[in-house]
């Protein structure tokens, strides 16, 4: 990769970049907020969520003194809630350290709670201006193609190796369009699932993968290590259109809210003893289907029952569904069975 290449990329994005929310504005806060957000999912599905947050959460101030389940129920759906409450740490140390804002300092960024090389280069780039690339899967795959680099894009020594070679490219001028044309590029055009569009890439002159045809050999995989299978049991207990949650004490999705459910796969008789077991009188039991929700690491295959009670039992507490819909942050995991509600 020369200069000239990276005229092309940066030209390039000028006239192929989307209209995006957060490619208006400078506002450190709010590019962190999107760029965190874009760790986690689509640009499509950011879009909305980045709106209504910071809607309700304009400055770093309103999310360092947000209630945490205000917090969670904003983020309800994204997934790796441990991340949302990292914001709040992060937004409540800036203020302790008395600034208005996310620091322009590379090392004082990065001590802040949540702040990895990745957040750090986006906000000084694309803020500030600052020559610190952000390097993510788009732009290691992008990388890995160009260079056709075999080595495991994982290790932090491969990172910093891309770090450096970029920084290089990188002016006060350009530091914005430079994160963002390399983001772009991954996302439209050396695209991860699928033939990539090479006729339309402005690095197609300098690429390896290209010269060679070798571009779906790019990035090398890993073996990607099995996730562990958790099989469940989720019963909705309902007592007069009022439903059972309770907040989650441990484990994965700790602190959000939960419906009843156990680490054990009950047929609708086994279910009714373990009710009986408990002493909850109910009328009726109903099976709704099969779920399966995937974590990183795990996956949760549920059975889920709809069990009518004719008393509450004591250690959960009951809404409507519209209360919990507007108040509860209930994960996709539980949602997705919560909405087949018969
Ligand atoms: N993915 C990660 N950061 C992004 C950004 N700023 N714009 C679009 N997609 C992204």
């Amino acid at each position: 990769m020369k200069e000239v290449d990276i005229k092309k990329l940066l030209d390039w994005y000028q006239k192929n970049k989307r209209d995006l929310p957060w490619r208006k504005t400078s506002d450190p806060y709010k590019i962190w907020i999107s760029e965190v957000m874009l760790q986690q999912t689509r640009v499509e599905t950011v879009v909305d969520y980045y709106t209504r947050f910071l809607k309700f959460l304009p400055t770093i101030h309103d999310l360092a003194h947000v209630k945490e389940d205000q917090l969670l129920k904003l983020w309800e759906g994204l997934g790796y809630y441990s991340r949302a409450r990292n914001l709040k740490k992060c937004a409540q140390k800036v203020m302790d350290l008395g600034l208005s804002s996310l620091p322009s300092d590379e090392s004082l960024l990065k001590t802040l709670p949540g702040i990895g090389p990745y957040t750090a280069g986006a906000i000084l780039s694309i803020s500030y201006q600052k020559c610190f690339p952000a390097i993510d899967g788009n732009v290691l795959r992008v990388l890995s193609r160009v260079y056709e680099d075999d080595r495991d894009l994982l290790k932090k020594s491969v990172r910093e190796s891309y770090e450096n070679l970029l920084k290089k490219f990188m002016t006060k001028e350009n530091a914005r369009s430079f994160t963002e044309g390399f983001i772009e590029l991954g996302a439209l055009v050396c695209i991860p699932n699928g033939v990539p569009l090479c006729e339309n890439c402005p690095l197609r002159s300098c690429c390896k993968s290209k010269k060679h045809d070798t571009m779906l050999e790019y990035p090398k995989k890993k073996k990607k290590k099995s996730r562990k299978i958790v099989s469940k049991t989720v019963y909705i207990l309902k007592y007069q259109d009022t439903y059972a949650i309770r907040k989650r004490k441990e484990g994965v999705l700790v602190g959000m809210y939960e419906l009843p459910n156990v680490d054990e796969t009950f047929t609708k008789e086994q279910l009714g003893q373990f009710l009986t077991q408990k002493n909850d009188s109910y009328s009726s039991i109903r099976f709704i289907g099969n779920f399966k929700h995937i974590f990183s690491h795990l996956e949760w295959h549920m059975k889920a029952y709809l069990v009518n009670l004719n008393e509450k039992p004591k250690n959960y507490k009951f809404y409507s569904k519209e209360t919990i819909a507007q108040k509860y942050s209930l994960p996709t995991a539980f949602s997705q069975i919560f909405q087949k509600i018969p």
